[in-house]
């Protein structure tokens, strides 16, 4: 079985991020996202790994490389445009060859690894398997309808009225078969090919599509609120380490991660935190669910339940910074002016709390 993992895309919903970034590379605690995807393929056996990109490319390929590191070997497939989901297997047809795959969408985020859906499909004689997340609200994603014996005879679309409480997340298993249906499914009225429309061709076609449901959480961090949220739930099961130094002026309390090269002065981090490589906190309090990565300086001022990513600098903030997500090498400092005044140089689609 091969992996493949989507790692293009607008990115829209993570803007004045994905001008600059890919949005798999947006860290959780300290990780990049896409990393934790390829981890889980590792984990579940799939060392083969294909990995769709788009004009962020050449950022994925250096930070992932061939995959070695993460014992897997790795093959970038160029994606023109975003077309789609179900153009991302398209283009993948010459790759995956004649075997069954995962596909993972670089975004998606889950706690428990894939190795007891894959160990199922594996088991299953089936053509394809989705994974399946109950909510009470599911309208603004795809949704699966079932028989009793969890097969899987109907997906709609961001549906108007209730059907089913299970979402469709972005981990999906194929047979051969799913060739068939991308390659004769056409573009949706938005211009994209959808994965929807590939499970709707699989069942409407014959073929098995049996569900999963998910047991622990998954997060789909194309938004702020849910990088913040995934951030939230991999620092609370993190272990404490100290790669770093702490002055003895300094606290330590609960759950914090030290990266190497870390510095702590006359400060409190109260965890569950982690601070990145050669990340400096001087005369600081960084509070809980807090993840600054490597580079940076946070230096008189207060930070809670936050993410900073790297080569940033936060200094002699008045206000405590809290709920924020912070891009790569921003400057945040006092200006010292007599009048209260905001001076700001600030990206298109950025977003700002004043008190
Ligand atoms: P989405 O989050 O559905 O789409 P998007 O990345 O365009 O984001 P937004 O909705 O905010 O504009 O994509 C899911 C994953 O699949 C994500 O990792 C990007 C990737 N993707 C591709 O690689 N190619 C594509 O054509 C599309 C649509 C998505």
């Amino acid at each position: 079985m091969k992996g493949l993992i989507l790692s293009g895309g607008k990115g829209t919903r993570l803007r004045p991020f994905t001008y600059t970034g890919a949005k798999q590379l947006v860290p959780v605690a300290n990780k990049p996202v896409l990393f934790y995807a390829i981890e889980d393929l590792v984990e579940a056996g799939i060392q083969e790994i294909g990995i769709v990109v788009g004009d962020t490319g050449v950022q994925v390929r250096e930070a992932v490389g061939d995959g070695t590191r993460f014992g897997g070997r790795v093959t970038y497939i160029e994606q023109d445009a975003p077309r789609g989901i179900a153009h991302g297997i398209k283009i993948a047809q010459d790759y995956i060859g004649g075997e069954s795959f995962v596909l993972f969408l670089g975004d998606n985020f889950i706690r428990d690894g894939i190795a007891a859906q894959v160990a199922a499909f594996r088991a299953g004689d089936i053509n394809a398997q989705i994974i399946l997340y109950q909510m009470t609200d599911p309208s603004s994603m795809g949704v699966a309808v079932l028989d009793g014996a969890n097969r899987v005879v109907r997906v709609v679309e961001k549906p108007k009225q209730f059907v089913s409480p299970y979402a469709v997340i972005g981990i999906y298993m194929f047979d051969q078969h799913v060739f068939e249906a991308v390659n004769a499914i056409r573009p949706s009225p938005r211009g994209e090919l959808e994965i929807t429309d590939t499970i709707q061709y699989l069942i409407d076609h014959g073929h098995s599509v049996r569900a999963h449901l998910l047991d622990g959480w998954w997060i789909d961090t194309g938004k702020m609120a849910d990088i913040l949220e995934a951030n939230r739930l991999v620092l609370d099961v993190l272990n404490p380490r100290n790669e770093g130094d702490v002055d003895g002026a300094s606290r330590m309390e609960g759950r914090v991660v030290l990266q190497k090269g870390a510095v702590v002065v006359n400060s409190t981090i109260r965890g569950p935190a982690i601070i990145g490589e050669n990340t400096r906190i001087e005369n600081a309090f960084v509070g809980p669910y807090t993840s600054i990565y490597h580079d940076c300086l946070i230096r008189n001022c207060e930070i809670e339940h936050s993410v900073v990513l790297e080569n940033s600098k936060i200094l002699d903030t008045p206000a405590r910074i809290a709920d924020s997500l912070i891009g790569r090498n921003v400057e945040v400092t006092r200006t010292g002016g007599q009048t209260k005044t905001l001076k700001m140089m600030i990206g298109d689609h950025s977003q700002v709390g004043i008190l």
